[in-house]
């Protein structure tokens, strides 16, 4: 217990001096970059199963420094509460509140393992990039799970190990070196990592990761006094033991089998065979870069109405609404493709979906009112209708509104 208070101090002592992200002074833009559409899509992601609302609490753990403002920001009939250790973070935030006259905001300077201590339950929790920062990761989630409402859904990110195996590594190299916080400290970090080999396993998250490009996000990533990862297996075990159930990926193509260059790969069908769990599990093993999970999680009791099956005929009542950051591309396309449909968000260069011209008239005619069925009412057309609608879920293209779905069960 000792240890972990330890582990706690150095761990606020640290976002102390290094709040992350690093502050923004002003979120106007931010702002303008969530309209009505995106709203939507957002609460389907979450709730595919309820009727779009835009009234409901949220709790930001361990919000950093823009996080809850955002939030309440994007949400303003939403009540929003954002919780950190960090007093720079809290007052990080508190200035933006005010600077934006965010009245839906409330802030507290709390640890998300007291966060019982609010009292009350939150109808959406999120908490991106602490649990795996805490001493007992465990605790923290099921201190989260208790004020997660009933019907409430969770969006957690935590590190993923493979892709950060450079990190570790220089993590241990800083370790042995004695290498502290300081400004000077971490300036003389960022020089030496110009030396590194170029085929050093950092070497891909020190071109790409835009959280290598500043002092907070380098000393995030090689100083942290306490950081560890999940492998798919670990994550769910710690979803399990934290009451919840998995829910889906936030960027799902990754993970799949049928998406990307695994669909045309020999073990396509070994991979099929396998508990959806273990595809996850063999699939982040043969990508071996991610660097992070995030997901969507529930209450252990909650019923799976949010699941999405195109078995029977329940999708004809779907209602598709395009993702936000999807782009459609026309050139270059190869043969019999009149589009390739791309989520921004995708890392992945394999993760793009070429569709036929029949395919782009069914996409064009997304209005996020009508069902599927509304959309390709004759009946030849639903094998088409239905492939390429399950395809765009595998592909983030869309998110479905599911409340107008009859199930057995479902208010
Ligand atoms: C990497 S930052 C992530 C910030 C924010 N969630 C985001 O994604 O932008 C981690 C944050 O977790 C906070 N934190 C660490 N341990 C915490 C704890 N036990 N309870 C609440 N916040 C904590 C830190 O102070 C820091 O602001």
């Amino acid at each position: 217990m000792l240890d972990a208070d330890r582990v706690a101090r150095e761990v606020n002592a640290f976002y102390e001096r290094h709040p992350y992200p690093p502050p923004v002074d002003d979120l106007e833009r931010y702002r303008q970059s969530w309209n009505e559409d995106r709203r939507r899509a957002e609460a389907h992601l979450f709730w595919p199963d309820e009727p779009y609302r835009e009234d409901r609490t949220i709790l930001v753990a361990g919000c950093g420094t823009s996080q809850a403002a955002k939030h309440a920001m994007r949400w303003p009939r939403a009540k929003v509460v954002g919780i950190d250790v960090s007093a720079t973070g809290i007052e990080q935030t508190e200035r933006l509140r005010r600077k934006h006259g965010l009245d839906n905001l409330e802030l507290r300077q709390l640890p998300v393992e007291r966060a019982s201590e609010l009292g009350r339950t939150f109808d959406h929790v999120v908490c991106t990039g602490v649990l795996h920062h805490l001493p007992h990761p465990d605790t923290g989630l099921q201190a989260l799970r208790d004020v997660l409402a009933p019907n409430g859904a969770m969006h957690l990110m935590v590190y993923a190990p493979y892709g950060r195996a450079g990190v570790y590594l220089l993590q241990d190299y800083c370790r042995r070196l004695g290498i502290g916080t300081t400004a000077d400290e971490i300036e003389a970090l960022a020089a030496s990592l110009r030396a590194l080999p170029p085929d050093h396993p950092l070497m891909p998250l020190l071109r790409s990761a835009p959280d290598f490009k500043d002092q907070a996000g380098l000393a995030d990533a090689l100083l942290h006094p306490q950081d560890r990862a999940y492998s798919v297996p670990q994550l769910f075990e710690f979803l399990r033991a934290g009451g919840l159930r998995f829910g889906r990926w936030l960027g799902q193509a990754a993970y799949l089998p049928q998406c990307g260059a695994l669909a045309s790969s020999a073990h396509l069908p070994l991979l099929s065979r396998l508990p959806v769990e273990e595809q996850y599990a063999a699939v982040e093993l043969f990508r071996g870069s991610m660097v992070r999970h995030s997901v969507v999680a529930y209450r252990i009791e909650r019923p799976d109405h949010e699941r999405v099956d195109f078995k029977g005929d329940a999708w004809l009542d779907f209602v598709p609404l395009r993702a936000p950051d999807t782009v459609v591309v026309q050139e270059r396309l190869q043969p019999g493709a009149a589009a390739v449909l791309i989520n921004r968000h995708h890392t992945y260069t394999d993760l793009y979906l070429p569709i036929t011209a029949q395919q782009k008239k069914l996409v064009d005619a997304i209005d996020g009112k009508r069902s599927i069925g509304e959309i390709a009412p004759e009946h030849a057309l639903r094998q088409v209708a239905r492939v390429l609608f399950e395809g765009l879920w595998w592909y983030d293209q869309v998110v479905f509104d599911l409340s107008r779905t009859r199930v057995e069960g479902r208010m």
